[in-house]
């Protein structure tokens, strides 16, 4: 059962945060705290929140782990190489721990939710101090006071579906561009994903909530809203509500801003959802839709519950009601029994579709799933050599890819300098592409209308045209 944290264990930990800020106050300099996040946009959204209860600890934050006080790592256990790259990291702090044995080191996100690996950095990682599950982290006062007050190792990973615990404060990466997780956790159990064994049951937050975040959200200057949720798509089913009535609320909110949302499962991208978007002026006109496989076989044996037909047929509907969408997915290349006809259906699949862009992926045993202990006969060469066939086949699809866009007038958010030359400002049109383009600083958080007039690969080039957006 999903838990809602209560306003009364919330405030105990406003407490903890109070008293501990008090115990860092007597060592007269403010802490250093540095908080590395790996992963997905969920995890750097908790990541904020962890940064938010450090700093109403009062500490200071640093991008480096040198010299800092507190220490977090906030890790990804989607593959196996981010788990491999956050015990490399782990690794190297034991020389931090040695020079500053104060330091605090804590470890918390998806991986700390599996057994193995907390008994991993239990017997191999003695320098760390806490590991906190993603259910446990608005108690990260109540730990970081526990290690001031009694320097213990402490492990608090609570069972159970997953909590929902609101009210948090918050340190945002950015302003003017803002995530609002709508949703936690997954019901979907995809075989080879892990996410609903460390991420927990499905569960929404409340519409008046995700509301007045946005409001807030809006009030303070933010232009772009990133709705986050494993799967947006099935947004409110518990609460009795769903995902496009969300889209509808936010789409009527007074201000300039835009609305994007992460990530969609293919089996819940209704009609109705696509109408709405249709409707949304607000809304980006770029689908995320993770395919995985072409072929209707493999996804079978995925758990996706829904064929190459289906997708397609999401993909049309797109096409027929939103013309100038954007469409990106995720592939997966090797998965347990995949043949090399399999694999050329996807690559038939994406020429099909013509994606705009393609996130690849080679298949990661995960621990615990079901994919991973199912027949995989193919060679970690031949997987690699897929891989490398499935960019070449897209690299020759996203070729001139962007050409279209070249002549057009595009409602562009100007995010900030150009990343080649801090000569340029850069932004990104409806359909989440990048466009550099000559302008003044001032422009930066403002919606401008950009004459595209070159296309590279990765991104345009254009021009501001005279009348702008207010
Ligand atoms: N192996 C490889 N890729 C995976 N993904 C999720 N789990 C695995 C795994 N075990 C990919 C999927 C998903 C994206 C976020 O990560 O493509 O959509
Ligand atoms: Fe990684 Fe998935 Fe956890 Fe995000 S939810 S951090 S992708 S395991």
């Amino acid at each position: 059962m999903t838990t809602n944290i209560t306003a009364e264990e919330m405030a105990i930990q406003r407490e903890f945060a109070q008293k501990a800020a008090a115990l860092f106050a007597e060592r007269g300099s403010p802490p250093k705290a540095h908080v590395h996040t790996f992963g997905c946009q969920q995890n750097v959204s908790d990541g904020e929140k962890i940064k938010g209860m450090l700093a109403e600890m009062g500490c200071g934050l640093s991008d480096t782990p040198d010299g800092a006080d507190i220490i977090i790592f906030n890790t990804c256990a989607v593959r196996e190489n981010a788990e491999d790259r956050v015990f490399g990291n782990l690794g190297a702090l034991k020389h931090e721990k040695r020079r500053n044995p104060d330091v605090i080191i804590g470890v918390c996100g998806c991986m700390v939710q599996q057994e193995h690996i907390v008994e991993r950095i239990r017997r191999s990682f003695p320098h760390v101090d806490l590991v906190f599950g993603t259910n446990a982290l608005h108690t990260l006062p109540e730990l970081i006071y526990g290690q001031l007050t009694e320097r213990k190792r402490s492990f608090r990973i609570p069972g159970g579906d997953g909590v929902i615990a609101e009210g948090l404060p918050l340190r945002r990466e950015s302003a003017l561009k803002v995530s609002i997780p709508i949703m936690y956790g997954c019901n979907n159990f995809c075989t080879y994903c892990i996410v609903p064994y460390v991420r927990g049951r499905e569960r929404s937050r409340r519409m008046e909530d995700i509301i007045a975040e946005a409001k807030s959200a809006i009030a303070g200057g933010a232009k772009e809203l990133l709705l986050l949720g494993q799967n947006v798509n099935s947004y409110g089913k518990e609460l009795g509500t769903d995902f496009p009535s969300l889209l509808r609320e936010i789409n009527a909110l007074d201000g300039e801003f835009r609305i994007c949302y992460m990530s969609s499962h293919p089996k819940d991208a209704t009609r109705e959802l696509i109408d709405t978007i249709a409707e949304c002026e607000k809304v980006t006109r770029h689908f995320h839709l993770p395919v995985q496989s072409g072929s209707s076989r493999v996804l079978g044996l995925m758990n996706r519950r829904y064929t190459r037909e289906d997708y397609l047929g999401i993909v049309n509907y797109i096409r027929e009601r939103i013309p100038d969408a954007a469409l990106t997915s995720d592939i997966i290349v090797g998965f347990p029994g995949e043949t090399r006809e399999d694999f050329e259906e996807t690559l038939s699949l994406i020429r099909e579709v013509g994606f705009d862009s393609l996130y690849t992926f080679i298949y990661s045993p995960r621990k615990g799933t079901k994919a991973a202990s199912m027949p995989d006969p193919v060679s970690a060469e031949e997987k690699g050599e897929w891989f490398r066939e499935l960019l070449e086949v897209q690299g020759e699809i996203g070729r001139g890819m962007y050409e279209k866009y070249v002549g057009q007038t595009l409602r562009v958010l100007c995010e900030g300098e150009g990343r080649t030359s801090s000569e340029l400002l850069t932004g990104k049109t409806p359909q989440d592409v990048i466009v550099d383009f000559d302008g003044d600083r001032s422009l930066i958080g403002r919606f401008v209308s950009v004459k595209i007039e070159r296309a590279y690969q990765w991104a345009l080039v254009g021009k501001i045209i005279e009348n702008l957006f207010s």
